[in-house]
Parts: structure tokens; sequence; C-alpha cells
């Protein structure tokens, strides 16, 4: 495929991998971060007409900036083509303003991702009112890939006597999946948020008791959705209690609350650099690029 990868060095292992499933070439972009806290970027020697800007977007804001940066200087360079491959998509979340004046960060990130981008491709992003990812982002190709499958064939057979629950109605997508085809034992939370840190879970009746029991979610930010439904897991007699999810955002104190509240185990995508990534994305991330490619000619 006569594609050029590109990463910033936070990204590297995963861009590496992408490139070796692609088997193409990887170059870093070199980043300088003055005192200040204004970036430089350098791309390197540009081979290729077609580039992959491999990044995922958790903490986003520097991110962006240096995003932008290098692929308005691949277009200055020549670069005709230019795609993002963005595991962890930021800015998801707002798709709409609750009180005038709020900005609608999905639409405008999203404009702004189109503006640089001809492809974006991602892993379960957060769309709440839309149904699909060029909605968000207009450009000639934006693809919502999902790693549940990828979750659901880790586990699968690794866990006796298990059961799978989302802690949210909005888990069920993810959660049947993991669980596996025609699978019954899994069942589904709800959720009450009051603010960022702050959530009440409601388990539905089942038999929890001496049970190994996996949460799954798409995102764990703050932690108080995983860790709520763990505590109550707990209550209720699971044995073990494990969470699984494709983003491990892990905000500032998560760790130390899903490990208070009684979660034995993290297994997360390695979307995000985190010591509980357990699965690589590279396959599902190499075979969306095929399409992108074939679709290119
Ligand atoms: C909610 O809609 C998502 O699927 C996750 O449940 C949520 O983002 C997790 O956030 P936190 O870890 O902050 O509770």
């Amino acid at each position: 495929m006569t594609i050029q990868i590109l990463s910033f060095d936070n990204y590297q292992h995963q861009a590496r991998r992408l490139a070796s499933a692609l088997n193409c070439p990887h170059t870093r972009i070199e980043l300088h971060r003055f005192p200040d806290g204004e970036s430089r970027v350098q791309l390197p020697p540009i081979t290729e007409n077609h580039l992959v800007f491999c990044q995922s977007l958790d903490f986003p804001n520097d991110k962006l900036i240096e995003l932008c940066l290098a692929a308005k200087t691949a277009r200055a360079q020549g670069a005709t083509r230019l795609t993002l491959v963005a595991p962890y998509l930021c800015y998801m979340r707002q798709d709409k303003a609750f009180v005038p004046g709020q900005a609608i960060s999905q639409q405008i990130i999203g404009a702004l991702l189109a503006d640089l981008f001809d492809d974006v491709i991602t892993v379960d992003p957060h769309l709440h009112r839309i149904s699909r990812l060029e909605q968000a982002i207009p450009c000639k190709n934006a693809i919502a890939l999902t790693a549940a499958g990828l979750l659901g064939e880790f586990v699968r057979n690794r866990f006796d006597n298990a059961v799978f629950i989302g802690p949210d109605e909005e888990s069920e997508q993810w959660v049947k999946v993991v669980a596996g085809p025609g699978k019954v034992d899994y069942v589904v939370a709800s959720k009450i948020r009051y603010g960022d840190r702050e959530v009440a879970i409601n388990l539905p009746d089942y038999a929890y008791e001496g049970r190994t029991v996996l949460l799954v979610d798409d995102v764990i930010s703050s932690g108080h959705t995983v860790a709520e439904s763990a505590r109550a897991l707990r209550q209720r007699g699971a044995r073990e209690v494990l969470a699984l999810c494709t983003h491990a955002l892990l905000a500032p104190g998560a760790e130390q609350l899903l490990a208070d509240s009684g979660v034995d185990r993290l297994i997360s995508t390695d979307s995000i650099s985190h010591e509980s990534n357990a699965i690589e994305l590279a396959p599902l991330l190499a075979a969306a690029m095929d399409k992108v490619y074939k679709c290119k000619h």
C-alpha cells in the first residue's frame, strides 16, 4: 500500500503496529513544546501522496493544535490525501446546546477535522443524538468502527460462569456483542448522572452471587460509572468484578476509585496507552484503511 504513516512520539507504538499491519512505512513527527506551552511541529520527509496521521485524541487540546499544524504543513508540501486515524475521538459528547450560548463542540470540532482531513477513522465514538459519524465530521470518509467484537473475542471462554453487564442503556450495544451471539447472560443497569463525578446505578435483579461479573462500557473517564456499578455488584455478592472498555481515558483519580470500589481488573484496547491495554486495535484499523485506500482510486 503506497501510504506513509506519521505519528507523534506519544502514539508511536500504536502507529507502528498499524504500519506493520498495513506493511507500509512509519515515520515520526518531531514535536517541541516551548516553555510557554506553544508547540513546534516538524514533519519527516514526505515520500507518499497519501499520508495517514495516527493519533488518539484523549486530553485533546494540545493534540488538536499539533495535528492542525501537521496537516496544514503536509498539504503545503504537496500531500494530496490526508487520513486521520484517531481511535479515541474527542469532543463528540456535546451535540446540543443545553442552554443558550453553549458551544456545540461535536459540530465545531467535526468541521475542523473535516477541513483538515479527507478521511477520519475512529473507534466507538461517543455519539448520542446522531447515528452516523459523517453527520458530525462531514469529510469524504468518516468511519466509525467498534471494538466490541475484539473485546468479546478476548474474554470469551476465559471466564467461567461469567455474567456480562452494561452500566447504562447506551452500553447495551457493546455488552450484547461482547457477551457473544445468542448469549443471554448479559444484563443492563440504569444510570442517572447528576454531575461529572456523580452517578447513581440501579442494577437489574439477577443472580450475581458468587459470579464473575464483566462490566462493559465504551469509555471509562472519571471512573464513577464503573465504580458505582462495581460497588453495587459487590453488595449483591459478586465474587469478582472486571471492567472492560474500549477507551481507558482514566481522568486523574479514576484508577484509585476503581480499585477502591472493588474492580479486580481493568481490560482495555490500546486506543489510549495504559497498562490495562490487552487488545490491539491495529487489525481493525488496518481493515478500515484498506477500504479507504481502495475508495480513493
Ligand atoms: C456514558 O454515556 C458512557 O458510555 C460512559 O458510561 C461514561 O462516559 C463513563 O464516564 P465516567 O467514567 O466519568 O463515569
